[in-house]
């Protein structure tokens, strides 16, 4: 990022700001991206029937990455087949046996990690630290966790059976894709369960090298199955009569439409949706701390994230103290080539998402809340959005209510806890919040009061297999992750 050095330079920012330039060093190992994908139907890639491709752009430089099959209703009938003709086999294997391809699936995504990280930071514009350093380590984590649950069922719920479900449709989003399949398809299938799955439309090229993770590992045919395509393919996931649950993370206006799709079947179903969650800072917080978990809240993955903390709620007395130490940390945050590793905030994941952010940031400065960026230069190529403060923020304004999900922070006051869990619950959603402060009764009361299925304190952002996660209103209901999440997939009896 090329320095601006006009202006009078704090001391502590001559040291730790952007005046220092970094080479380049972008991450080498090759994504083995084909020119074009077929679906994965019965363990075979199989051309579609709509004789249709799209194409998935990488958003880092608006270049074509592949040409993905775009699989109309006749294709998801044919993997809806193929999963249920697959299913008497592989829910009578025992535990044990359905647990060693987890297993093996796990292993070998661990030896193919660089070049999954590669690939997925090419077709939607994370950085390469996070698609390296979380989202293809916690994919191969939930294999290993759920691989464990396998032949362990009968301890998921003490004096019960669990019988698997049948057929489940898996509808799954850009922001985490391949993480997503991984939240996904572990549980269902440590259940016993077969699968049909759609990756989103912007992001389906490591789906589908996970098809080749799977024929290694010799998963028997048909019992996961991709179809790729956008609305109207996921739309003929959830309908297709064979589905027995349907499990879709998205957002929130496709969440209800699948809620009403449902309605009056017996399919079952969990709809993990959006968040706008509150990230509270009470004045005795470890204020530099809090700082970084404010960053890693809201510009971890380019805010692309549910669960991202993206109202910031700061006690009055610390406003400004908290303002100026988050200007400065943000001048030194690293905007551009999501294939650098040094890059902190990368590509916007698709043109009409930066459209979205863009139009967002706009009603705020038109509402009348200030707006601060730093100086940075953004690729000229590529979808590419600064990262964005927006002080004196009202609770009625679109950018304290709507998610932006994208690198945009709003930035409201509170004076006492009372009004901090007022504020903070004062939004349609309820997924995610975070609360610094050093009062460890604090922690225990604000967790009780906030209406969020995660509370993170003093901390933000942190995910582990064992650990559910989910929503309460229109963030959604159901989890995943932790037995919780193992018994979505299941039938007690
Ligand atoms: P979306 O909800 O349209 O896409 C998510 C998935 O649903 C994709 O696989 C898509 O192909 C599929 N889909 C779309 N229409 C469908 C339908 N009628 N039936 C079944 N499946 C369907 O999300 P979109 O439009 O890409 O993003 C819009 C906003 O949604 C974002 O700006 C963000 O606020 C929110 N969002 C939230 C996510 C989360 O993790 N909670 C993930 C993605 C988006
Ligand atoms: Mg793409």
């Amino acid at each position: 990022m090329p320095a601006k050095t006009s202006k009078r330079i704090p001391a502590r920012e001559l040291l730790f700001g952007n005046l220092w330039e970094f080479d380049p060093a972008p991450e080498t190992a090759a994504p083995h991206i084909d020119s074009r994908y077929q679906l994965f139907i019965n363990g075979k890639f199989t051309a579609p029937k709509s004789k249709k491709y799209f194409d998935s752009i990488s958003p880092r430089n608006e270049e074509k990455l592949a040409e993905i099959a775009l699989a109309s209703d006749a294709d998801v009938h044919a993997a809806y087949s193929a999963a249920a003709a697959a299913f008497p086999s592989w829910s009578k294997l025992s535990g044990a046996e359905r647990g060693k391809y987890l297993y093996r699936i796990a292993r070998l995504l661990q030896d193919r990690a660089r070049e999954f990280a590669v690939a997925e930071t090419l077709d939607g514009g994370k950085p390469i630290k996070e698609s390296r350093d979380f989202d293809v380590p916690m994919a191969a984590a939930h294999f290993f966790y759920h691989a464990g649950w396998a032949d362990k069922l009968s301890y998921a719920a003490p004096g019960r059976t669990l019988a698997p479900l049948g057929v489940v449709g898996q509808i799954i989003p850009w922001n985490f894709p391949l993480l997503m399949l991984a939240w996904k398809l572990a549980p269902a299938l440590a259940c016993g369960n077969t699968v049909v799955l759609k990756p989103a439309e912007s992001t389906s090229i490591t789906c589908m090298k996970f098809a080749s993770i799977l024929i290694d590992a010799g998963l028997p045919p048909g019992v996961v199955n991709f179809v790729t395509g956008a609305g109207e393919t996921g739309a003929a996931v959830v309908n297709h009569p064979l589905a027995k649950k349907i499990a879709f993370t998205g957002s929130t206006g496709v969440g209800k439409s699948i809620q009403r799709a449902l309605a009056g079947t017996d399919k079952r179903l969990t709809l993990e949706l959006g968040g706008k969650a509150a990230n509270i800072v009470f004045d005795d917080a470890p204020l530099d701390q809090a700082v970084e978990g404010i960053v890693n809240g809201i510009f971890f993955n380019q805010g692309h994230v549910c669960c991202a903390g993206s109202r910031l709620l700061v006690q009055e007395s610390i406003a400004s103290a908290v303002m100026s130490k988050l200007k400065m940390r943000l001048r030194s945050l690293r905007v551009g080539d999501p294939l650098d590793k040094n890059t902190d905030i990368g590509a916007i994941n698709s043109k009409r998402q930066l459209e979205k952010i863009r139009e967002l940031v706009q009603s705020g400065v038109d509402e009348g809340a200030q707006c601060y960026q730093p100086d940075c230069t953004l690729p000229a190529k590529g979808f590419y959005f600064p990262p964005t403060l927006f002080s004196g923020v009202s609770l009625s304004q679109r950018i304290a209510r709507e998610e932006i999900f994208g690198p945009v922070l709003s930035i409201l006051t509170f004076r006492t806890p009372e009004e901090a869990v007022e504020k903070a619950n004062n939004t349609p959603y309820g997924l995610s919040a975070g609360v610094w402060t050093d009062k460890g009764s604090r922690i225990l009361q604000m967790s009780t009061e906030l209406k969020a299925g995660v509370v993170w304190a003093n901390t933000y952002n942190k995910f582990d297999p064992t650990s559910p996660f989910g929503g309460f209103k229109e963030s959604g209901f159901g989890r995943e992750g932790g037995k919780q999440g193992l018994l979505e997939y299941a039938e007690l009896i």
